[in-house]
């Protein structure tokens, strides 16, 4: 299985969506796809250069997401919603990660199975956020790791708490630039949220996604979930 992770901000964006009452993300590769999928009932977000695309409804910033229970999310974003699209063509199942939903995560990755951390990266290049997330999560896991799986996990014990391997980024300067330094800190939340998504399907370079709550103590009740996993493995830019 895989878990796609792009901290700042897809994938943070994502949890946030169902967290809000969501009940489907469709995530998309390309800006005419996205609006091709504007409906009623369908919100429309996402960002080129980090900013709202003309004609959208929000941007791809997890804290403009507001309640919208039963809504449908499309999601266009330059690096993360392409990673999601992509990563069913090697794994039977994904998640999407993200700091915010990190126990949660963890506890529904099913026992035994071999799991990639897929980092979005930006624009097919190493980010700092994603490998620390995925350091993150190997650190959560039992198992044998990659060694790409034990550099992340190094990475992230050297910087300890999220906000300064966040803050630390490049694409979090990108933020800082465009005024959305806000973000910054709403993603660098631990385990806030628990809510696990997943990808049902994908076709036509459309992701559909749904989510799984997960009992993370004290969250959102819970469907039971799987437990977890034997293994980590990738913790490298999916291109
Ligand atoms: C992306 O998919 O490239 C990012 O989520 C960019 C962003 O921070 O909006």
């Amino acid at each position: 299985m895989a878990i796609v992770v792009d901290v700042l901000r897809a994938s943070s964006t994502v949890v946030a969506a169902f967290t809000a009452g969501y009940e489907r993300v469709l995530c998309v590769d390309s800006v005419d796809a996205a609006r091709r999928l504007r409906s009623p009932g369908r919100t429309l977000a996402g960002e080129r250069g980090c900013r709202p695309i003309e004609g959208f409804d929000l941007g791809n910033s997890p804290g403009a997401i507001t309640p919208m229970p039963g809504g449908e999310l499309v999601l266009c974003t330059t690096n993360g919603t392409p990673a999601i699209v992509d990563a069913m063509a090697g794994a039977e199942q994904v998640f999407i990660g993200s700091l915010l939903n990190l126990d949660a995560l963890v506890a529904a990755i099913p026992p035994g199975l071999d799991v990639a951390v897929i980092c979005a990266g930006t624009d097919g290049r190493f980010a700092l956020e994603d490998a620390y997330a995925a350091g993150r999560l190997v650190a959560l896991l039992p198992g044998a790791r990659s060694d790409s799986a034990r550099a992340a996990e190094r990475l992230a014990s050297a910087y300890g708490p999220p906000l300064g391997a966040l803050a630390d980024s490049a694409d979090a300067e990108v933020l800082r630039s465009t005024g959305q330094e806000a973000d910054i800190k709403y993603c660098a939340r631990e385990s806030v949220f628990s809510v696990v998504p997943v990808v049902q399907s994908v076709r036509g370079g459309i992701a559909v996604l749904c989510a799984e709550a997960q009992d993370i103590g004290g969250g959102v009740p819970v469907p039971a979930g799987p437990p977890r996993a034997a293994r980590d493995d990738a913790a490298m830019p999916s291109g």
